[in-house]
């Protein structure tokens, strides 16, 4: 088992170059199974949520050729319209396949990706736009059964809750599917006008995705095509955040900084000094930070996926902070672990009241899911001595050699395989 060994307490100081979005590359490569042709695909990041969907498009008939951070993906020769268990219990995202294989294939099975360590992860708003669309669906023994003899017809689809994987994956379905398909209160993360500009180049016909009505005329097929992945915003905003809990100076580049104007209000307001240009954003954490109070919602409201982050800035704030995660039901797993290192936080069903403490201390830790995970590195990179966090796959998952790209900004932060030498070191 890798862990982190983190030595904390020294500032982040130098520029990092942020990688391709984990989650605009997965539905992209899901949507590749729609265009039955070649799909050249650059800045996709390679960690292990895309090399598990890479394997998946590979077990479906595709043939990849990964070249640095250039992926070829010629989906001619997928013909499979089944996907085992196991594939789909890798990871959630696995979901995404169901909307491009209905669409083409006109038939699918699948199994049910199950839950999650940040609470359940249900399907039924992708089902009932499918349904809406003609599919019939069956859920029997973990499994999702869908057929549609005929082809999918366009249909107009409210969604209750701005899914961002519902709204994926009924935008890929209704590419191909005869006639226009409107979805309304989709979700608008930036994401989805990624796939939006990956499908148009491929020859669809999308339009309005980033606002409150997505309309698809669908097309008959699809052609080549080359794109390339936006920034990770989620990537960019946890630098944000340890450069300004460790009091330093790091400049991001590849990013858009207009993805992460939620952040960049909070951070502001915490006190931190943030300069943004074109593609780049400069965070300088020197002063006192103060206590925010902290709100989850769809995009562009402040993202789920930078709670627990934001509350390592929290726990070490002048003052309380209130953090209410409105999106998914089990998503404080990090509190109990930053309580272990010094944190004052006292959780009220989906709120967190945070004191802020002068100081975290090193301790031994686990990371519970990704964004958690990385919240333990940040703590840890600004905790005083030593922090161990066990169960970094889950890290693996959302980061691209995080402890490559901290230890360039100063950080003394390395991976070590099994023993516990390093702690008893102490
Ligand atoms: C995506 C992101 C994830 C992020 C989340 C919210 C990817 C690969 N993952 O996940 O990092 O945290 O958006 O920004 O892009 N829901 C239902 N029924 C459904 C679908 C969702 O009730 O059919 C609920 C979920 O239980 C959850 C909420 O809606 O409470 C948000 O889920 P959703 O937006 O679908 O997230 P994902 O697409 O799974």
């Amino acid at each position: 088992m890798e862990k982190f060994v983190i030595m904390g307490g020294r500032k982040l100081a130098g520029t990092i170059r942020v990688s391709g979005a984990k989650n605009a590359a997965l539905p992209i490569l899901a949507a590749t199974l729609l265009t039955g042709t070649v799909s050249v695909l650059h800045e996709v990041p390679l960690l292990k949520d895309v090399r598990c969907m890479l394997e998946l498009l590979q077990y479906l008939g595709a043939k990849v050729t990964v070249q640095g951070k250039t992926v070829t993906i010629d989906t001619s020769t997928a013909t499979s319209q089944r996907v085992s268990e196991d594939l789909m219990r890798k990871m959630r995202a696995s979901n995404l396949v169901l909307g491009p294989l209905l669409s083409r294939f006109h038939c699918a099975k699948v199994s049910y990706p199950g839950g999650c360590a940040i609470g359940s992860r249900p399907m039924d708003l992708h089902l009932k736009g499918f349904r809406q669309m003609g599919a019939e669906i069956t859920e029997k023994y973990g499994y999702i059964m869908a057929r549609v003899p005929g082809g999918l017809r366009g249909a107009e689809i409210h969604l209750d809750f701005p899914s961002v994987g519902a709204t994926e994956n009924i935008m890929m379905a209704a590419v191909l599917a005869r006639g226009r398909t409107i979805i309304r209160n989709p979700a608008r993360e930036p994401e989805i006008v990624d796939l939006q500009n990956y499908l148009n180049l491929a020859g669809a016909k999308i339009k309005g995705a980033g606002t409150d009505v997505i309309k698809i005329d669908g097309v008959e097929e699809l052609k080549p095509v080359e794109h390339t992945i936006i920034p990770d915003r989620i990537e960019a905003g946890t630098h944000m955040v340890a450069a300004a809990v460790t009091r330093g100076d790091v400049t991001l580049t590849n990013v858009i900084p207009e993805h992460l104007e939620a952040v960049t209000a909070k951070l502001r307001e915490a006190g931190v000094t943030v300069e943004t240009g074109d593609d780049w954003i400069r965070v300088r954490g020197g002063g006192e930070l103060r206590a925010v109070d902290i709100k989850t919602l769809p995009y562009p409201g402040f993202p789920t996926d930078m709670q627990a982050q934001m509350m390592v800035l929290a726990a070490v704030a002048r003052g309380t902070s209130i953090i209410s995660e409105s999106i998914f039901e089990n998503r404080f797993k990090h509190v109990d672990e930053l309580r272990r290192m010094g944190a004052d936080i006292k959780i009220e069903g989906r709120v967190a009241v945070v004191k802020g403490v002068s100081h975290l201390s090193g301790a031994y830790l686990e990371a519970s899911d990704l964004r958690a995970g990385a919240a333990l590195v940040i703590a840890g990179l600004a905790a005083e001595d030593v922090t161990v966090i066990e169960n970094i796959e889950h890290i693996d998952r959302g980061y691209e050699n995080l402890e490559h790209k901290y230890s360039a900004l100063g950080a003394r932060i390395i991976r070590v395989n099994g023993g516990e030498r390093y702690f008893d070191k102490r």
